[in-house]
């Protein structure tokens, strides 16, 4: 079996989940964190070595201020123990998104996070919070417009592997395989210009309840397909 080196998750069907068993929206993104940490655990036995998941986007701010907060909160809780312990486990954590836009505290906590873990060889975890690939190209835009306007590059120099060396993944190659739960088949604004290639599948199963054996499936069937690359038809 080949497995991909790089999965990326668009976990959705956390609300579903909860409505379904009449629960608050809330109780799915804690059953919904859950399933991030055991999935993180599932992805290095697996043998993935990238494995990036969507929990926050720049449109999530638009929810409702309880809904909100119980999702900051539940970061914080696992940026703080769960995925901290993974990083005591040699798993390397990174944040994709624009940081500036968080509380505070939670700021701190990624950058001890980041660096704590920064020469960790095992799981690559990338977590995207207040990301939007919108965004996150019009930030490496205003970034290359400057290096151009104070003479650090020309504009020549930018090329595709300037873009990509100036997105929120430089250094992170981009994925082979991309989930998103809970039968919805849109990118909602996720990493746009690293999905150029990749591969899509696309689960029922609501992300509270996406498992081992669900993503085993998922490599199953990325292994079915015929990849064809840059050059595909
Ligand atoms: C989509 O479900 C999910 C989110 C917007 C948030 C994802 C967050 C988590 C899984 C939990 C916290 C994350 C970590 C990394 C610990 P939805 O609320 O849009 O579901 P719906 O479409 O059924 O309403």
């Amino acid at each position: 079996m080949n497995i991909p080196n790089h999965v990326a998750v668009i976990m959705d069907g956390n609300g579903r989940w909860a409505k379904a068993k009449g629960l608050p929206r809330k109780m799915g993104h804690v059953q919904g964190g859950k399933t991030v940490e055991e999935m993180l655990y599932a992805a290095d036995e697996l043998g993935i070595k990238y494995f990036t998941v969507y929990a926050f986007s720049t449109e999530n701010w638009k929810r409702s201020e309880d809904e909100v907060s119980a999702l900051m909160n539940l970061l914080r809780s696992y940026l703080t123990s769960g995925f901290k312990k993974a990083a005591n486990n040699n798993v390397r954590i990174r944040i994709i998104g624009d940081k500036t836009g968080l509380a505070p505290d939670i700021q701190e906590i990624i950058a001890d996070l980041e660096a704590s873990s920064a020469a960790n060889t095992g799981l690559q975890f990338q977590i995207a919070i207040n990301y939007g690939s919108r965004d996150e190209i019009l930030r490496m835009m205003r970034r290359a417009a400057n290096d151009v306007k104070n003479g650090v590059i020309g504009p020549e120099d930018i090329d595709e592997a300037y873009i990509s060396a100036h997105l929120d993944t430089a250094d992170i190659p981009d994925p082979d395989l991309l989930i998103r739960t809970s039968g919805e088949q849109r990118l909602s604004n996720f990493l746009l210009w690293q999905l150029a290639y990749t591969e899509f599948y696309f689960s029922d199963k609501h992300w509270p309840d996406f498992d081992k054996e669900e993503l085993a499936k998922a490599i199953e069937a990325f292994n079915k397909r015929d990849r064809r690359f840059g050059n595909a038809k």
